[in-house]
């Protein structure tokens, strides 16, 4: 059975809301992990312990419908441990081979916490599995079905070695431990995890389907985000912010990613906010991209923050045309300024017609306005 692109949007919109539900403030982890899927890409998640790292990636996996594999890396971790102890019997008729039943080689979706604890021999082999989905052990070569690997650790690695390993993870993400303002309901979401919510996870998401889903991402018409990609790319470069050029390409199925999560098979401007994801590597990288991306690009966190400076000027605006006697001068200078945040409101929301908050928010707005103005009319008529 094959998935409609609404019905493609529709599943890919339920995991990700599915995943994060559990949880207290974790949108932007869960985004990370849907997007990753999405792609067929491999994500990182890097935190301190304890903020919920490996709960995602194990919910993820519940979620899914898929052949699963995950393992605690220590530096101690033998590569049979991973890929699967040599056949003793394949060995003694002079054959090379693994037992990889229920290993990392038939793994669909992968999960290794504590991935920067690899030993070289594992190292060496996950950057093959990870980019060709080759295992190279000894004289085999072994083609795997892995979809997405993602790997969870308490820092970012800072060993060269570890460089290549660290730059397969396209999406990357900075789990932060919650605000004191949700720490209540940190308290009652917890409880509710440990008296079992998670145990009882229905699957919502089949291989198939993320492979429907990955073509349909694939479609995504990319052409009006290349130039603003190109733009943002140097602008970021120039402030210290270096992309490998293998990532630089494989950003844009992120940004298709993002596009189809959005239910849009045309990606637009807002869907450049996965650089968010895909360009940091230092924890400072997190942040300072963060103000970049507000700056640089328009965003629905900065319409919205852009609307309510509007909606702030509009209301000091109509505190000071009470007061104002009929015929003053000033109402004149009020009733143009009024006029043009009104084409400000309007313009804002351009490409965001189909996004009820933004438009209910900018609605409100107009509407003051136009009574504003009415009442400016009617002073300036007595
Ligand atoms: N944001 C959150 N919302 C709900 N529960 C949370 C949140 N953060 C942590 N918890 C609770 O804390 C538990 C511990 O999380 P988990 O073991 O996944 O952390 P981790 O980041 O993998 O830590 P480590 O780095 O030590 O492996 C979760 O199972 C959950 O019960
Ligand atoms: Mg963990």
């Amino acid at each position: 059975m094959s998935l409609s692109f609404e019905e493609a949007v529709a599943k890919a919109r339920t995991f990700f809301r599915e995943l994060g539900a559990p949880f207290v403030g974790r949108q932007e982890e869960s985004m990370v992990i849907t997007l990753s899927l999405i792609c067929g890409e491999h994500a990182v998640l890097i935190g301190e312990p304890g903020t919920a790292k490996s709960a995602m990636v194990r919910r993820a996996a519940n979620l899914l419908n898929a052949r699963f594999f995950k393992y605690l890396l220590t530096k101690y971790t033998e590569p049979s441990e991973l890929f699967g102890p040599l056949d003793i019997r394949a060995l003694r008729k002079g054959v090379y081979a693994r037992v990889t039943r229920g290993k990392l080689p038939e793994a669909e979706i992968a999960f290794l916490d504590e991935i920067f604890n690899a030993s070289s021999a594992i190292l060496n082999t996950l950057l093959s599995l990870m980019m060709e989905r080759v295992i190279y052990d000894g004289y085999l070569e072994l083609r795997t079905q892995l979809w997405s690997l993602f790997g969870a650790s308490n820092k970012v690695p800072e060993e060269p070695e570890l460089e290549a390993l660290y730059d397969r993870f396209l999406l990357r993400t900075h789990v932060k431990p919650l605000d004191q303002d949700y720490w209540a309901e940190l308290l009652e979401a917890s409880w509710r995890i440990e008296t079992g919510v998670l145990g009882e996870v229905k699957p919502v998401l089949s291989m198939e389907d993320l492979v429907a889903i990955n073509s349909f991402a694939l479609k995504v018409n990319l052409e009006n985000v290349k130039s603003s990609l190109l733009k943002l790319l140097l602008i970021l470069e120039e402030k210290g912010l270096h992309v490998t050029d293998r990532r630089k390409g494989k950003i844009l199925k992120v940004i298709a990613a993002h596009a189809l999560l959005n239910g849009r098979s045309v990606a637009t401007e807002d869907d450049l906010i996965v650089l968010k994801y895909t360009v940091p590597k230092s924890l400072e990288d997190f942040e300072r991209i963060q103000v970049i991306l507000l700056e640089e690009l328009r965003t629905r966190e900065r319409v919205l923050k852009e609307l309510n400076e509007i909606r702030t000027n509009v209301r000091t605006a109509a505190a000071k045309i009470k007061q104002l006697g009929p015929f003053d001068p000033r109402l004149t200078d009020y009733y143009k300024n009024l006029k043009i945040a009104k084409n400000k409101v309007l313009s804002l929301i351009k490409d965001f017609d189909d996004d009820e908050e933004v438009v209910k928010i900018a609605n409100e707005i107009v509407s003051e306005i136009d009574d504003l103005l009415d009442v400016i009319t009617a002073k300036l008529n007595v």
